[in-house]
């Protein structure tokens, strides 16, 4: 009797456990991204000797160095180098064969990091810019065990060649290049290694001068320059010079892609191919793929691309007479295809990705030793979109005459990074939206009729909000056939728990907004807040050409439709839910980057002074002291609804809050002094209604500021002085119209009221906490009608995380010096410390590292409760939160099947015990007559 007992305890406790888990990892997620993997330092390699398994390394045009699992696509580990730089700077990542360090080359530092957990081994800086970094084969007796030496080229005012310790990162001997010419890559044979230097002639072509060292010592061993007959203009028509191989290459063609000339480092013969034309249309570019390794075959293909198709040819090298010869030719195909070079012992593979197929040969003949069709490659693209393959990087296992096995990624012009296996995708990572500069949510078509309703019966008054309410309803069973057959579905899912996911249903809670965002590399890219790891379009809005940048800005309105505009283009308009342009609306072209816009102001940068303009009438301009420079202004956002204009006491009296619209807070910097001076501007009339300065503040470290409802925030970094040591701020100011409770000062006496009139000036308080780490930005949450509390969303570049500080915390009214009197604990307040740690719990990621994020966007959910928001920069994290917990709605932690399971056991108790008490109470009644 009592074992079924303790079982059905047993079932019913382990829901229960369930309560209090965690909801990370289901209502939010997490990108750890890489940004577009290069071609050139992208490779399968084995992160030591004895494993069997190879990750992908590689180096990313965001400078995001990492190493990614081919198995499920996780990132293993990675290392952001630089941040600062650009996505043409150049960069180099190397690693030797058999190594368990990968060398990664930037700006001017060389550094080696453990190929297996990325950890840092040692790391150099060069004198000047790297120009290349290359790994020697070759063995000067003196390396440690299992450490290859790494060469380094860098120009600047002294060109030099280093070799450098694989071990150590010593400088084992240096070479300095004498001549104004430009270094321009290292070539290493298995005797000799070659430094490339680009020489320019009085008529202005380029002659290409080749210094030979001796790799043990470091000297010049030989130099010459190659007559290339004036037919070379520009190191742009330069294609390759092959790196490590048995006989290294150069070649270059001349300007209009006709001939084709490769010379072998060390010789002086150049051979002369003609490029054969298939067609009409030009030859666009020319791409050569060659083995990496002193130890394979000295062949190489050539790839040639034209606007509509490409083609290959694959060459070979007699090693005894530097002679070089075409072997044979890989067919024309239209579109764009991506070739990779794969190596086992001596031999080398060609593989080759095209729109439809993906294929193998050997480099020695013809013979395909692998094919397989691609039906797509699985990915969302624009509207008739042709998604073309742009490079990749493949690993091969060749048994016999046919490949067993092969891996190849590809970079896709959707910036989708796809792994193949065997022609079948496996994973897909959305490297493009590592470079997202703009972000807004929007509401999808479905939910925006409804929220229109909402807004509606917002803003009316009661009796009208609840008429329209009713008349809403009545309307709503029009669909009630359409309910009535989903319904049954809609049951067992609701019984399941899963119905806030429903991809298909309903959104009552307005979580499945669309999140848009605008990529460097010129794409809008939709995902579902709902369901973030499906892509639910990757169109392209911009047509940048290479080294080409864009400005977008993005916003949307309550009708679900994304308002895209740029600095160089004209404004566009598409509907959120299915992609479609719409017409295009009015060319924005201000002649100068603004700053930002707010109701109907828009802030413009003329020099060094703010300009603000109303519906394109300048009407105010504010110019700094001499010496500061505008850091940065951020407005009160647009749509920020506040549920209260006063805050309630502990003793029910209230104290009025300062609202007003046009207020924006200004940050300006002055760098003799290290001042940084931060601003309350009315942004109708230009008065300042706060001021403050803080001397000593590290300029070089991020300040980041905030304004919302009736207070502002901001963060900077201390410079370290003789009387205090380096420290992180956090300011808070809140403006109130007067101090005194049930006062509303100046104004009170006023019924009418006007921006422009400046003699009513809010009553600020601020409070300054010393906080752990720098804030390299800030945010705030948003709930539809502002009655939720607000988290102040900190971004903690040091630490690779987001906290949500909740406002309560920083409340500029926590009492000094004292402890806070029975009506300041009614309201929450607490005594006032200088420290303000973070708490744990504060958190957002977890765990997670989100790294590189640049900004956070918030959105209302259509419950009050909840806040929607997205961090993107490197990495793109999105998140729910509820700051005053989830009043309006069940939790996850609801157990809708415990719930049901307990009412079905007490109506079947109720079923059972009934009759037995009805007897009882009869029984009871004849006992006492
Ligand atoms: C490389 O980056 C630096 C900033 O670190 C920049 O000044 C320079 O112009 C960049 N070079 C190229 C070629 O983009
Ligand atoms: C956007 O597309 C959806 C679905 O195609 C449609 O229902 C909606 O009316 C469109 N919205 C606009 C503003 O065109
Ligand atoms: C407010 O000011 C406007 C214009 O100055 C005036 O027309 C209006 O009567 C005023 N209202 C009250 C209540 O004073």
């Amino acid at each position: 009797m009592l074992l079924p007992l303790v079982a059905a305890a047993t079932l019913l406790l382990a829901p229960a456990l369930a309560v209090f888990s965690d909801e990370a990892w289901t209502v939010d997620y997490h990108f750890a991204l890489l940004g577009a993997p290069k071609e050139e330092t992208s490779f399968f390699h084995r992160p030591n000797p004895s494993s069997k398994a190879s990750l992908i390394y590689t180096l990313s045009e965001e400078h995001a160095l990492g190493a990614v699992n081919p198995r499920d696509g996780s990132v293993v580990w990675r290392q952001l180098l630089s941040p600062g730089r650009d996505a043409h700077n150049a960069s180099f990542l190397r690693a030797g064969e058999g190594e368990d360090v990968v060398i990664s080359g930037i700006g001017s530092e060389v550094a080696a990091w453990s190929a297996a957990d990325g950890k840092l081994v040692w790391n150099l800086n060069t004198e000047g810019p790297l120009e290349d970094v290359e790994i020697v084969e070759l063995s000067d007796g003196k390396e440690t065990a299992g450490a290859k030496d790494a060469m380094t080229l860098s120009s600047g005012s002294h060109p030099t060649v280093q070799r450098i310790d694989g071990a150590s990162g010593a400088v084992k001997w240096q070479y300095r290049i004498d001549g104004s010419d430009a270094p321009y890559q290292l070539s290493a044979s298995s005797t000799q290694v070659f430094a490339i230097l680009l020489h320019k002639t009085i008529l202005g072509y380029v002659k290409l001068r080749v210094v030979a060292l001796d790799p043990v010592t470091g000297r010049k061993t030989d130099e010459y320059t190659l007559s290339s007959e004036n037919e070379l203009a520009t190191a742009e028509n330069i294609i390759s010079v092959g790196a490590n191989s048995a006989s290294p290459i150069i070649a270059w063609t001349d300007a209009a892609h006709t001939t084709l000339k490769v010379n072998v480092v060390g010789t002086k013969t150049i051979s002369s191919f003609n490029i054969e034309r298939h067609d009409d249309s030009a030859v666009e570019r020319v791409r050569l793929h060659a083995p990496y390794h002193v130890n394979s075959l000295s062949h190489f293909l050539v790839h040639y691309e034209t606007a509509t198709s490409h083609w290959a040819e694959v060459y070979d090298i007699d090693l005894k007479n530097s002679k070089v010869d075409k072997a044979y030719s890989l067919p024309r195909v239209a579109g764009k295809g991506a070739f990779s070079t794969s190596t086992s012992d001596a031999n080398v593979y060609f593989t080759r990705v095209t729109r439809d197929e993906l294929s193998t040969v050997s480099s020695a003949s013809h013979g395909v030793l692998g094919r397989w069709s691609l039906s797509s490659f699985g990915v969302a693209s624009g509207i008739g979109e042709q998604v073309e393959p742009l490079h990749a990087v493949s690993e091969v296992s060749v048994k016999g005459d046919a490949v067993s096995a092969i891996r190849t990624t590809v970079l896709l012009s959707t910036g989708d990074w796809v792994l193949l296996r065997d022609g079948k995708g496996v994973w897909n990572r959305p490297e493009m939206l590592a470079g997202t500069v703009a972000v807004t949510f929007a509401i999808p078509a479905n939910a925006a009729a409804l929220v229109q309703q909402l807004e509606v019966e917002a803003h009316s008054n009661p009796v009208a909000a609840y008429i329209h309410r009713v008349r809403r309803h009545i309307a709503d069973l029009q669909k009630l056939p359409s309910l009535l057959v989903s319904m049954p579905q809609r049951i067992v899912k609701g019984f399941l728990g899963t119905s806030a996911d429903d991809l298909t249903g309903s959104d009552t809670f307005g979580f499945r907004q669309i999140i848009a965002c605008a990529t460097r590399s010129g794409r809008l890219v939709a995902l579902d807040a709902g369901h973030p790891d499906r892509t639910l379009r990757n169109m392209e809005v911009a047509d940048l050409k290479p080294g080409q940048s864009w400005r977008p800005s993005l916003s949307s309105s309550k009708d679900g439709v994304i308002q895209l505009s740029s600095m160089a283009g004209a404004g566009v308009d598409y509907n959120a839910t299915d992609g479609q342009q719409l017409a295009e609306s009015l060319p924005i072209l201000p002649d100068e980057p603004d700053l930002a816009t707010s109701n109907t102001v828009q802030y413009t940068m003329r020099g060094n002074s703010l300009e603000a303009t109303y519906e394109y009438n300048p009407s105010w301009t504010f110019t700094p002291m001499h010496g500061e420079r505008i850091l940065g202004l951020v407005p009160r956002p647009v749509n920020d609804p506040v549920a209260s204009i006063g805050k309630v006491l502990g003793d029910r009296r209230v104290l009025y809050k300062y609202l007003d619209s046009n207020v924006a807070l200004l940050v300006t910097a002055h760098d003799e002094s290290s001042k940084a001076s931060f601003y309350v501007l009315n942004t109708a009339s230009g008065a300042v209604i706060y001021s403050n300065v803080h001397a000593g503040v590290d300029l070089t470290a991020p300040i980041s500021s905030i304004m919302s409802e009736n207070w502002f925030a901001y963060s900077f970094t201390n410079e370290a002085s003789d009387d205090a040591s380096k420290g992180h701020q956090l300011v808070i100011g809140e403006l109130f119209e007067s101090l005194i409770p049930d006062d509303r000062g100046a104004m009170g006496a006023k019924s009418n009221y006007s921006s422009m009139q400046t003699d009513t000036e809010p009553f600020t308080l601020t409070q300054t906490y010393q906080i752990p780490e720098a804030i390299s930005k800030l945010a705030v949450t948003r709930t539809r009608q502002g009655i939720t509390s607000r988290q102040l969303l900190a971004v903690l570049p040091g630490s690779n995380a987001i906290v949500g500080i909740p406002y309560g915390i920083v409340d500029p009214r926590r009492p000094t010096n004292r402890d806070p009197t029975k009506d300041e604990q009614a309201e929450g307040l607490m005594r006032y410390t200088p420290v303000l740690e973070f708490d744990p719990k504060w958190y957002l990621n977890h765990q997670r590292e989100v790294v590189g994020i640049k900004d956070v966007v918030t959105s209302p959910a259509l419950i009050e409760s909840t806040s929607l928001v997205f961090a993107y920069g490197l990495d793109i994290f999105g998140t729910r939160l509820s700051p005053s917990f989830s009043f309006d709605i069940l939790g996850k932690d609801f157990n809708k099947f415990q719930m049901l399971a307990t009412v079905a056991a007490l109506a079947v108790a109720t079923f059972v015990v009934a009759p037995l008490v009805m007897r009882k109470q009869v029984d009871q009644r004849w006992r006492f007559l």
